[in-house]
């Protein structure tokens, strides 16, 4: 890196626009949980939520804002003073504020979506800004489809927008349309000639539906962008956002193309990576750059030849540089709390006191199950105790009996917080199929799987499942993870897990003074 290098700034909005995704839904424990991480992983700015959206919306906002220090909060607001004042409610405890006002400005969307002339949305925008501005010093306009936008048009309304007094201009590829060599030139234009003499941050903001959210990310950085808004694992609308640990490692491997540094805390990705998997139950492929399973890993003989004469033959960054502390340390149930703990630490999470009791607990129950505990166990362990131990209904019994082409039987006992217990029975084309119908019966809830995805923990036959579902209700979607070495258990559990976040109003077992409800 030369004094030439300029910071980049990173914009987080896994809390925004990767929430909003079909079936990524957090809870406000689990955004708190997730804000907490990306402040120790150092981003500078956190896109906490649209408060005018719903009330959970402004709720983990304000909350948020109230709590976390370090980092910018931000809230997002369409041009419109309802939205606006709303965002600012939210925020204004925040340590450092910002309110994100957008407005969408490409010729599909002023015809068919707002209805509005050209005109019509220059003094939106004026008005907009003008009006976060008076309430707040930072304020970030963007022009929402500015990549489908007449450049001309664009032009016009980042100069509206910077002369009202926005500090940040961000220019969203909404549907993920431009190309690299595109946004590069569109950049270098806005920066060099229209805002050329305003003292404002030019930011990129790429969806990735052909694959380039990234490439088109880094494209306008060379061309004069100094923030990226970015989610951690890259996820949001459709094919998702650009990922932000790709964006940080790509700069910090190739400071010789990219201008710029950010001050992220590389080592604490891979935690950051399977907290947010973990919240929004969705697996990272393995395959996926920098935080998945396989992304380290050399298959090849004439690859793991090279890498033991030199890791340098293949390998352009260290699986330490972004948090992957793989061991050959293996613990069992000999190991000792000290150990685990260590173990813990090294593999670069954070946990209470209290936690790391509940914890071990569970690592010595998993430790008379399985015979040797890798790192994948453990991490596994600490994401669900942070993420999934929450709900009114546990699973306290489960069984399954199945035989080829014969339809299988389940019957469960659930558990309520409050004591009370319900059973039923279920059958199904397969043992998993009947536990759902079991689960259902006894709940007196009705839902679709949308989906179910399993995948093991770590190696060797007793490995544990680790099961990622989700479940349709009312048009939306819930979903849920479940943990076990038994993997119907596992499925069962990550059911209930999306049960769990239905609507009260989604169970009608009735939970009256008797303790327990059977269902015929
Ligand atoms: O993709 C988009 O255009 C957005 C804006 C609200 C910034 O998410
Ligand atoms: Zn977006």
């Amino acid at each position: 890196m030369t004094a030439q290098h300029e910071k980049l700034i990173i914009f987080d909005t896994t809390l925004r626009d990767g929430e909003q995704a079909p079936g990524c839904s957090m809870s406000l424990a689990e955004k708190l949980r997730v804000a907490t991480s990306l402040a120790r992983l150092g981003v500078d700015v956190i896109e906490a939520g649209f408060p005018a959206a719903s009330p959970g919306d402004y709720e983990a906002v304000k909350q948020i804002a109230q709590t976390i220090e370090g980092p910018i909060i931000c809230g997002l607001a369409r041009s419109n003073e309802d939205d606006i004042r709303r965002a600012w409610d939210a925020l204004q405890h925040a340590q450092r504020a910002r309110i994100h006002v957008f407005l969408a400005t490409s010729a599909i969307h002023r015809e068919y979506k707002l209805n509005m002339a050209k005109e019509e949305i220059l003094k939106r925008v004026r008005e907009g800004v003008s009006l976060a501005r008076s309430l707040c010093d930072d304020v970030e306009f963007s022009p929402e489809d500015a990549s489908r936008t007449e450049h001309e048009f664009l032009a016009e309304v980042v100069k509206v927008a910077a002369e009202a007094g926005a500090t940040t201009i961000n220019v969203p590829d909404t549907v993920g349309y431009t190309t690299p060599s595109e946004f590069y030139e569109l950049f270098a234009h806005l920066r060099t000639t229209i805002l050329a003499h305003h003292d404002v941050v030019l930011s990129v903001h790429c969806h990735d539906d052909l694959g380039m959210a990234v490439a088109n990310s880094l494209a306008a950085v060379r061309g004069g962008a100094r923030q990226i808004e970015c989610t951690i694992n890259g996820i949001g609308e459709r094919a998702g956002n650009c990922a932000l640990e790709e964006i940080v490692m790509a700069v910090k491997t190739r400071p010789d193309i990219y201008p710029v540094f950010t001050d992220i805390n590389s080592t604490r990705l891979y935690p950051a990576s399977r907290l947010v998997s973990k919240a929004t139950s969705m697996h990272v492929p393995r395959n996926k750059a920098i935080v998945g399973e396989n992304a380290f890993a050399h298959e090849a003989g004439i690859h793991q030849h090279g890498m033991l004469q030199n890791a340098l033959t293949y390998e352009i960054m260290k699986p330490q540089d972004v948090g992957i502390s793989r061991s050959n340390l293996v613990l069992g149930k000999h190991s000792g709390r000290h150990a685990f703990r260590q173990r813990i630490e090294d593999l670069g999470f954070r946990i209470s006191a209290d936690d790391i009791e509940t914890a071990f607990r569970d690592f010595k129950i998993l430790a008379d199950k399985k015979k040797d505990i890798y790192d994948a166990d453990i991490e596994a362990i600490v994401l669900r105790r942070n993420v999934t131990n929450s709900g009114s209904w546990s699973l306290k019994q489960l069984s399954t009996r199945s035989e080829s082409r014969e339809l299988s039987h389940a019957e469960v006992t659930l558990e309520h917080i409050g004591g009370q217990q319900c059973s039923a029975k279920g059958t199904g084309d397969g043992p998993v199929a009947a536990a759902f119908s079991a689960v259902e019966r006894a709940l007196g809830v009705d839902v679709v799987l949308h989906s179910f995805d399993i995948r093991n923990v770590s190696i060797g036959e007793d490995a544990q499942g680790d099961v990622a579902v989700s479940v349709e209700y009312n048009h939306e979607l819930f979903h849920g993870t479940g943990l076990h070495t038994d993997i119907i258990e596992a499925s069962v559990r990550a059911f209930l897990h999306a049960i769990n976040r239905l609507p009260d109003t989604a169970i009608v077992t009735p939970l009256t003074d008797q303790q327990t409800h059977t269902v015929a």
